[in-house]
């Protein structure tokens, strides 16, 4: 017997997914008030060590009435583009509430994010130069690769040996030297390891490293550890969450036992994306064909990569509901397809070789999960219209939280 998520969490509230899409039309991203909360809630609870701080990194997603509900939780963020920190300002957002981790940024977008008070992660030794020359004396933090990665994907691994981020440990003298010649004051270090880890080891191992680079500088103000967080994308065939208390108990452990001995009190962060919004999330959209081809059935729906681009850059798996007339189907004939969208590719698969409950144009899919990297990276691809997001709120009624694109969208950049 499979696990349904929606069923079990209530996702649609007073309302269901054939309403919400003759309501707001097809695809539709659907978020879960209660949901995103209740995650919020459990990382800021992580540790015991007090000062603790988690930073929503707003890539996953940054809906601006989902950035409002994240604020009200009490949580930071992280930032990585001025595009980010215009839209957190915009939410109501503090310049001291958002920590920028840019990464190969011009000297435009650093005077951008320094102007307004924010604090910046450097991310190579040259741009620790270059920002000594525009921000002289000011207050910076450096990323570091801890020599451990983690990830889902080969894509989304950032340490270690294979990636473009961080600075190596090997240059920790030259980094203390430009840190001198610039009189900047190193208030924090911080590092990521790579993006969905379900194990807490590699995190720890990569905490451990950092705190070790820690302690070769004096007087820092913060340690951010990173974010990676997973959550279980095949929960339907019962996929265990990550051991969030467990993994919490040894951080709270290793980080006050590590304050003990650096002799000063710092201020801890994580950056957790996927963990706050990928389950709050289900990308709702429609069964317009059902094609044999060679032995393959195929069931063709709107859901094109332009909407959700995970299963074709990943290859990654996300659970699948069918909805019909206002119910979830669970059981009866079962039957092994491929679902595909609408985009002028072959690679344009939501799933393939999946079993699902026989599926008849009409049908309404929803893919689970799909609240974090889903429409962050959705584009216009074939000039396709982004779909339009709607938030259950706690008390079960749908609102509209940002429209779906329109043809005027698409012509409004031409001169
Ligand atoms: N901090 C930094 C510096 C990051 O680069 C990232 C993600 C995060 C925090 C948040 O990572 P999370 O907790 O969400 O794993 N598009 C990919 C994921 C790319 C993640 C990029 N960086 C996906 O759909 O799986």
């Amino acid at each position: 017997m499979k696990n349904y998520f929606t069923e079990q969490t209530n996702f649609y509230g007073s309302t269901s997914p054939d309403k919400l899409i003759s309501d707001f039309g097809s695809p539709l991203y659907v978020y879960n008030e209660a949901i995103l909360r209740q995650r919020c809630r459990e990382v800021k609870g992580l540790v015991s060590y007090p000062n603790f701080k988690v930073n929503y990194s707003i890539k996953a997603n940054s809906n601006l009435e989902l950035l409002k509900i994240v604020l009200d939780e009490g949580l930071c963020v992280d930032a990585m583009s001025p595009g980010e920190i215009h839209v957190l300002m915009a939410a109501g957002f503090k310049p001291e509430d958002i920590f920028y981790v840019g990464n190969n940024v011009s000297e435009e977008e650093m005077r951008f994010v320094v102007y307004r008070g924010i604090t910046v992660s450097i991310d190579s030794v040259s741009q620790l130069r270059q920002f000594g020359k525009i921000n002289p004396g000011g207050r910076v933090a450096v990323r570091f690769n801890p020599g451990v990665g983690a990830g889902h994907h080969e894509k989304v691994i950032t340490a270690g040996k294979n990636t473009k981020f961080g600075v190596n440990t090997d240059y920790i003298s030259e980094i203390k030297s430009i840190l001198k010649e610039y009189s900047l004051k190193l208030v924090g270090i911080n590092q990521h390891i790579g993006s969905l880890f379900m194990q807490g080891e590699p995190y720890i191992q990569g905490v451990k490293s950092l705190l070790s680079v820690a302690e070769q500088f004096e007087d820092l103000e913060f340690i951010d550890l990173g974010g990676g967080f997973g959550v279980p994308y095949r929960k339907q065939d019962g996929q265990e969450r990550l051991e969030l208390k467990q993994l919490g108990e040894i951080l709270s452990t290793i980080l006050n036992d590590w304050v003990n001995k650096y002799g000063k009190e710092v201020a801890f962060k994580i950056e957790p994306g996927r963990y706050i919004t990928a389950e709050c999330g289900v990308l709702l959209g429609k069964v317009y064909s059902i094609k044999e081809n060679c032995g393959i059935t195929y069931v063709g729906t709107d859901l094109g990569f332009n909407a959700l681009i995970r299963p074709a850059m990943y290859d990654c798996h996300h659970d699948l509901e069918v909805y019909r007339n206002g119910s979830l189907i669970k059981g009866g004939e079962s039957q092994t397809v491929t679902v595909v969208g609408n985009i002028c590719e072959s690679g344009d698969i939501v799933a393939k070789d999946r079993g699902l409950p026989k599926v008849d144009e009409g049908d309404i899919l929803g893919i689970m999960d799909a609240g974090a990297y889903g429409y962050s990276m959705s584009s216009n691809y074939n000039n396709r219209l982004r779909p339009a997001e709607v938030l259950i709120k706690e008390d079960g009624n749908a609102v509209l939280i940002r429209r779906r694109d329109t043809f005027e969208d698409l012509m409004r950049n031409f001169l």
